[in-house]
């Protein structure tokens, strides 16, 4: 029987360490622990992160996935959509939030236009991920059409999470953000799920889709589904931290469930500290040398 190699502990020892739940896998994240939990019916969250004290902060509270999402396009870069983002913006972004997490699996995601004209150009661009980036596996947008993409890099070592239903990148082809599968359409949702698991994908992305077809989906497959708008069926759900956590004001998705206010926080403490340092109470004698 071979033994399983020593995995290090990723909780500390300091004060702040935190407990895993009984049932989690202790050391790092790995893609068989994703569908583990998926058949032991542990559901599990993932989180968008760009940076170091983020990806510290949500892989010390537990979040199993973080994904290095190209929304960086428009929650890093200030751009409207996902689409201009590159891969030598998300690369950094990538590489810190690696460097930062113990636990975390951390996904790089392929940005739109460096993965769909061949295997071999997604191969290039997942390598690139991977080897700079630090990335422990790629996202790639699309269904049936990508899988010899996925196939390409699961052979290649590189395990695929897809992602399907509504997908960002395509925003124009599908005329605007709408959700996908409803009625008549559905079936073409779980074709596509079916072609990218048969194909090797270890997990997907269902973005805006209806409930009851997540739902689906997620009873017919045995890779893990995970869920944004798409109903509590999935094996998992992801947010954008900035949505769910308030640093992002103005009109938010139906899907997205707000826990903090971080943006107000935010404002406070700024709008504190200039008046402290217009009135001259800041610096006082306590920071100074
Ligand atoms: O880039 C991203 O943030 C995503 C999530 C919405 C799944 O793809």
């Amino acid at each position: 029987m071979t033994s399983k190699p020593e995995e290090t502990a990723p909780y500390g020892s300091g004060p702040d360490a935190t407990t895993p739940p009984a049932t989690a896998p202790r050391g790092r994240i790995r893609t068989h622990h994703l569908r583990e939990m998926k058949e032991r019916g542990e559901r599990f969250s993932m989180l968008t992160a760009y940076e170091q004290y983020a990806a510290q902060t949500f892989d010390e509270a537990g979040i199993e996935v973080l994904l290095v999402g190209d929304s960086a396009s428009n929650n890093v870069y200030g751009n409207e959509t996902s689409l201009p983002v590159t891969v030598d913006e998300l690369l950094p972004l990538t590489r810190a939030v690696s460097r930062s997490v113990k636990r975390a699996l951390v996904v790089g995601d392929l940005p739109f236009g460096s993965y769909q004209r061949s295997p071999e150009q997604a191969y290039d661009t997942a390598v690139r991920f991977m080897k700079e980036g630090g990335a422990h596996c790629v996202k790639l947008e699309g269904g049936r059409e990508m899988t010899p993409q996925i196939e390409l890099l699961t052979r290649g070592g590189v395990p695929v999470m897809a992602h399907i239903g509504f997908t960002p990148q395509s925003e124009h082809a599908l005329g605007g953000y709408r959700v996908q599968g409803r009625g008549d359409t559905a079936s073409r949702i779980l074709d596509d799920a079916h072609a990218i698991q048969d194909a090797g994908a270890f997990a997907v992305v269902m973005e805006m889709v209806p409930g009851d077809v997540a739902g689906q989906v997620t009873k017919e497959l045995t890779i893990p589904t995970i869920g944004i708008g798409a109903g509590p069926d999935c094996d998992a759900q992801v947010l954008v931290w900035q949505d769910a956590f308030g640093l992002r004001s103005g009109k938010m998705a139906k899907f997205v469930k707000q826990y903090a206010d971080v943006r107000a926080v935010l404002l406070d403490a700024a709008r504190t500290y200039a008046a402290e340092v217009k009135d001259g109470t800041f610096p006082g004698p306590e920071h100074t040398f």
